[in-house]
């Protein structure tokens, strides 16, 4: 019988925990739970904000009544290095020798600071020794993924994966056509891209814009207070419609802009593979829920279908679990628990 494993996400506005298992068929969730982060960044160099950031993990995990203390931590974009990169065809062996230096024509930081993990993404076919192999690389520097280790044994917890939230979330995606798509996962501080391709990973590519600064530009072309900006972005939000496009109008400027970051996403993905189209967006994160973003985005990355991510979606629900109206914002929790 698999071992339940918890996925914990560290949003700078969220933390989400679900405490997910393997079954013989697919994977069984029996438990969830979010908190606000208390102190608004995910790694602090002031002892009294980590401690109080320990504390809600506790709490939050707590309440998932776990069963073990075994958990996958995911590491936001800005904390990684992320790259498709394509070597020369080499056996097992041979790779994990070149790929530090490969990795370090690769990735702006020195090589010695990182935590480096590599996946063979594709490789030609037995015997063949020509052509070249495509290997996705992941770099974290290595204070940062010691920081975050330090912070989940303070939490009492046995860390067995930290991997980037993105990728996380790409194994949503293992079964499907495989035709190209973009994941965007628009939380509080940043926005997050990935164009997944043949059912993975193809392209990262992460801005410091989201829900904070949407519920800014409401405040600051409304009036309002941040609290009352906040409760109209999420009643009112694009839509045309509602409260006669003023809402809308006040946040047209930046949701065009993480739009328009979005395209550049598409468009070096594109710019690559030339035969492909990206004609399917899928929302993840908070932000994905406010009235009017799909029509929107369908609009302006003119993609034909733009849906929003159902991360429960396929998967055993313990008796009683109920699938969260904000389950959008779940995705990273559970692709992590779902990782091996
Ligand atoms: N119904 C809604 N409509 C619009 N925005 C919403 C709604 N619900 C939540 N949000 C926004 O979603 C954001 C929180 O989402 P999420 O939990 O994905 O962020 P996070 O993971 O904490 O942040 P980040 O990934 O940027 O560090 C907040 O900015 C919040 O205002
Ligand atoms: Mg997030």
């Amino acid at each position: 019988m698999a071992e339940e494993i918890i996925g914990l996400d560290i949003g700078t506005s969220s933390l989400k925990a679900v405490a997910v298992k393997a079954t013989s068929k697919s994977f069984a969730v029996r438990n969830i739970s979010i908190a606000t982060n208390p102190i608004g960044r995910v790694l602090s160099d002031s002892p009294a904000e980590q401690d109080k950031l320990v504390a809600q993990i506790k709490t939050l995990i707590k309440n998932l009544q776990p069963v073990s203390n075994k958990i996958r931590v995911g590491l936001a974009e800005n904390q990684v290095f992320t790259r498709v990169i394509s070597v020369p065809v080499l056996s097992e062996a041979e790779l994990s020798t070149a790929i530090r230096w490969e990795a370090e024509q690769h990735i702006p930081v020195p090589i010695s600071e990182v935590q480096l993990d590599y996946t063979v993404l594709s490789r030609p076919a037995k015997g063949v020794k020509e052509g070249s192999m495509e290997v996705l690389l992941v770099a974290a520097k290595q204070e940062t993924v010691n920081r975050l280790a330090d912070m989940m044994s303070l939490a009492g917890m046995e860390v067995v994966g930290i991997e980037p939230g993105l990728l996380a979330s790409s194994r949503y995606f293992s079964g499907s056509d495989g035709s190209p798509l973009l994941l965007a996962n628009i939380g509080a501080t940043t926005s997050d891209f990935a164009i997944i391709s043949e059912n993975r990973l193809n392209l990262t590519y992460s801005v410091p814009m989201a829900g904070v600064a949407l519920t800014r530009a409401i405040e600051s072309n409304l009036g309002l207070e941040v609290l009352q900006a906040e409760e109209y972005k999420r009643a009112y939000g694009i839509d045309p419609r509602l409260m006669e496009g003023k809402v809308r109008n006040a946040l047209m400027p930046v949701f065009s802009a993480i739009m328009s970051e979005a395209k550049k996403a598409i468009n070096a993905f594109e710019s690559t593979k030339r035969s492909k189209k990206v004609q399917r967006v899928v929302l993840s994160g908070g932000s994905a829920l406010m009235p009017g973003i799909s029509t929107e985005t369908a609009n302006q990355l003119g993609v034909s279908e733009v849906i929003l991510i159902n991360p429960f979606q396929g998967l055993e629900l313990s008796i009683g679990l109920k699938i969260p109206a904000e389950a959008a914002v779940y995705s990273v929790a559970i692709g992590l628990a779902m990782g091996v």
